[in-house]
C-alpha cells in the first residue's frame, strides 16, 4: 500500500456485490477464505498505511505495533481480569506504566485502553460525572440521574464532537458551550465568567490538539480557574496529548497534568494499528466506582494494582495495550519524542510548501501536526481538494473552519519522510494549477 495510489479502486456497493449475497450451505477451506476476503477486499481499501496519507486524524502502524496486534489475536486472551490473563494484563500494566512516566501524568492514576479517543472521553467523562455528584451527596450508581443535581459542562467552541457524544452516553445534555479564540483555543476569560455565573456540580473539558489547527487550549490555567469552582476536568488529547512525550513541543501544553482525566488514542499520533484508545484517570476510586463490576462467577483483583474491567466501559475485551507496549519497546523514549517532533516538522514543511503556491494560504498557526489552507474562494478551495483526490499522490481531506472551505492536512503517520512531503506539495501544485 506504500506506494499504490491512495484511493480506494472500488467503492463499498462493488465489493459488496462480490463478498455478499446468500450465505453458501457448505464450508470452504479457511486459507482458502483467507485469501478470497484479501482478493476481494483489497480494491476498496485506501491507502492509510501510506506516508502520503493525511486525511482525518489517522496514524499508521508500527512494524513492532502492528507483529504485536497480530500476537494479541492469535493468543485470544479475554483481558477484563489479571487472574485469568496475567501475560497480557501485565503487558499492559507495563505499558500503562511507561505512558504515564512519558506522557507526565501522575503515577498513581488509572490508565485504561478502549477502542479510541471517543471511549477515552467518555471514561473521564463518566469518572468526572461519578466524582462530582458524589462530591454533591449524591450516589449516581444507585439513584440515577433522575432527581440528581444537574451536573453543568463546560467545553469550547471547537470540542470534538466526540465530547458531545460522551455527554449524551451519559445523559448530561448539551453543554454549555465557552467562546473560543482564532486558533479554536477556549478563552479562559469565558470560562470564569460562564462558572461564576453558575453553581453545582461542573465538569469542564479542554483540549490538547484542535483538529484543524493543532492548537491547545491553555490546560493548566483553565484548569486552575475550573479546580477553583470544584470543577473536574477533563482533557481530550486525542492526538495532541503525545506533545507532552517532546522535550520540544511539552511547552504547548503547560499545566496539563493538573486535569483529573486525559483521553488520548494510540491509533492516532503513537501510530498503533486500529483500535487503540487511552483513558487516564488521576482518581482511581472515581473511574473504578463508575465501571467496576463484580460477580460471583469472576476471579477480581483486590489486592493488586486493579482489574483491566474496573478501568474500562467492558467486561470481555480485547488485550489492546500489548500493541502499545510493542510500540513503546520498539521506539523507546527518544524515539517517541523523535516521532512525534518528526510529524510536527512535516506539517510545518507541507505548510511552508503550500504557502509557496500562487493564490494559497495558510490559515492556522502551524503549531503541531494540523495544517488548514485555502485556495482563495471555497468554490476554488473545493475544486482545488476534488482534483488532489482525483490524483491519487496524496490524500488530504477537505473541511470548514471558521466559515470557510479549507484543505486539511493531519500528519500522523510514522513512515511520512521528505520525499512524501515533496511529493504531496507537488500533487496540491498541480491540483492548484488546475
Ligand atoms: C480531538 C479529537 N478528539 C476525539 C477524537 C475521536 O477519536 P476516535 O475516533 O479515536 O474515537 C478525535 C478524532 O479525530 C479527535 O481529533
Amino acid at each position: 500500500m506504500p506506494d499504490r495510489p491512495i484511493p480506494p479502486r472500488a467503492d463499498a456497493d462493488e465489493v459488496l456485490r462480490e463478498l455478499g449475497g446468500g450465505l453458501p450451505d457448505g464450508p470452504m477451506d479457511p486459507a482458502e477464505v483467507v485469501d478470497l476476503l484479501a482478493a476481494l477486499v483489497e480494491p476498496g481499501l485506501m491507502a492509510m498505511p501510506s506516508g502520503r496519507f493525511f486525511g482525518w486524524v489517522i496514524g499508521g502502524a508500527l512494524p513492532a505495533a502492528l507483529a504485536a496486534d497480530w500476537l494479541t489475536s492469535a493468543w485470544d486472551q479475554n483481558t477484563g481480569m489479571r487472574y485469568a490473563t496475567p501475560g497480557t494484563a501485565a503487558a499492559e500494566e507495563a505499558a500503562a506504566g511507561w505512558l504515564l512516566d512519558l506522557l507526565g501524568l501522575p503515577r498513581h492514576a488509572d490508565v485504561g485502553f478502549v477502542t479510541g479517543a471517543t471511549m477515552a472521553n467518555f471514561t473521564g467523562l463518566a469518572a468526572g460525572r461519578q466524582h462530582v455528584l458524589a462530591s454533591a451527596g449524591w450516589d449516581v450508581n444507585r439513584l440515577g440521574l433522575s432527581g440528581a443535581p444537574r451536573v453543568r459542562v463546560l467545553v469550547g467552541a471547537e470540542r470534538h464532537g466526540t465530547v458531545d457524544l460522551a455527554l449524551r452516553y451519559l445523559g448530561l445534555g448539551e453543554p454549555t458551550v465557552v467562546p473560543a479564540d482564532d486558533q479554536g483555543r477556549i478563552q479562559v476569560d469565558e470560562l470564569a465568567a460562564a462558572l461564576d455565573g453558575g453553581s453545582g456540580p461542573a465538569l469542564v473539558c479542554l483540549q490538547a490538539g484542535n483538529l484543524h489547527s493543532g492548537a491547545f487550549d491553555p490546560v493548566g490555567e483553565a484548569a486552575a480557574v475550573a479546580h477553583g469552582h470544584d470543577a473536574w476536568v477533563h482533557v481530550d488529547g486525542a492526538f495532541g496529548l503525545w506533545a507532552a512525550a517532546s522535550p520540544s513541543l511539552r511547552h504547548l501544553l503547560p499545566g496539563y497534568e493538573t486535569a483529573d482525566s486525559w483521553a488520548t488514542d494510540a491509533h492516532k499520533t503513537l501510530n498503533v494499528p486500529y483500535d487503540c484508545g487511552i483513558a487516564v484517570v488521576a482518581h482511581p476510586a472515581a473511574v473504578r466506582t463508575a465501571f467496576g463490576m463484580r460477580a460471583t462467577y469472576l476471579v477480581h483483583d483486590d489486592t493488586g494494582p486493579g482489574d483491566p474491567l474496573e478501568k474500562v466501559p467492558e467486561l470481555s475485551r480485547r488485550a489492546r495495550g500489548v500493541p502499545v507496549w510493542a510500540a513503546l519497546r520498539s521506539l523507546g523514549r527518544a524515539g517517541v519524542a523523535e516521532l512525534v517532533d518528526g510529524l510536527a516538522a512535516h506539517a510545518g514543511a507541507i505548510a511552508s510548501g503550500i504557502a509557496r503556491i500562487d493564490g494559497a494560504e495558510i490559515l492556522n498557526d502551524v503549531v503541531f501536526t494540523q495544517v488548514c489552507a485555502s485556495f482563495g474562494d471555497d468554490v476554488r478551495t473545493r475544486a482545488v481538494t476534488e482534483r488532489l483526490l482525483a490524483d491519487g499522490t496524496t490524500w488530504m481531506s477537505g473541511s470548514r473552519w471558521r466559515d470557510r472551505d479549507v484543505l486539511r492536512v493531519s500528519v500522523s503517520n510514522w513512515s511520512t519522510d521528505e520525499d512524501d512531503v515533496a511529493a504531496s506539495v507537488d500533487a496540491v501544485r498541480r491540483a492548484a494549477l488546475g
